[in-house]
């Protein structure tokens, strides 16, 4: 799952961001099977922002938690297992996600880093206490959910493609040599 045009426009904007090279290391940590972390931020800043403008809350704050809530560099898949005393990784990323902004000196308010803090809520060590904090939780699970569905109807396309091209090709092939042979009685 690749990133749209209008949400490349859309990270352009934030280039603050999106341009630190730091940063722009979440393009190698995958995320819900069909995407990467970058990516999967830059979804989660646009709807938050647009989200955001409707409810009357400040739409670049909304954008700014949505790009570093999950600035993270740990790959869960895989490299998670000795860190972090053992923590689940939905509990330890946000903490680490606020930490590493604040060390590339990404100015955040506490009302934002506490949208941050929470934004895995339930599985979280905090819940949502801002407008800002919901619309990022909201934010993230219905991309979240888009991409982890992108990820499972690939899957099914491949297996309808397995289908289409093997086992329906093949009776269609035995089937017209069956019919060809039968000219021949
Ligand atoms: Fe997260
Ligand atoms: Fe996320």
């Amino acid at each position: 799952m690749v990133l749209d045009d209008n949400a490349i426009q859309f990270a352009e904007q934030y280039k603050n961001i999106t341009a630190n090279q730091t940063y722009a290391k979440l393009k190698s940590v995958p995320r819900h099977g069909s995407t990467n972390t970058y990516d999967h931020s830059v979804r989660v800043a646009r709807m938050a922002y647009s989200m955001a403008k409707i409810l009357g809350v400040d739409p670049d704050s909304a954008a700014r938690v949505g790009l570093l809530h999950d600035f993270c560099l740990v790959d869960y898949h895989k490299d998670d297992k000795d860190i972090h005393g053992g923590r689940w990784y939905c509990f330890y990323h946000p903490e680490d996600a606020v930490i590493n902004s604040e060390k590339e000196g990404y100015y955040l308010s506490y009302k934002e880093k506490c949208a941050i803090w929470s934004h895995m809520f339930p599985l979280a060590t905090s819940i949502p206490t801002s407008r800002l904090g919901y619309i990022l939780t909201i934010s993230d699970k219905v991309v979240a959910t888009q991409e982890s569905f992108a990820n499972a109807s690939e899957f099914f396309d491949r297996f309808k493609f397995l289908l289409n091209g093997g086992h329906i090709r093949t009776a269609r092939v035995k089937n017209r040599n069956h019919n060809h042979m039968a000219e021949f009685k």
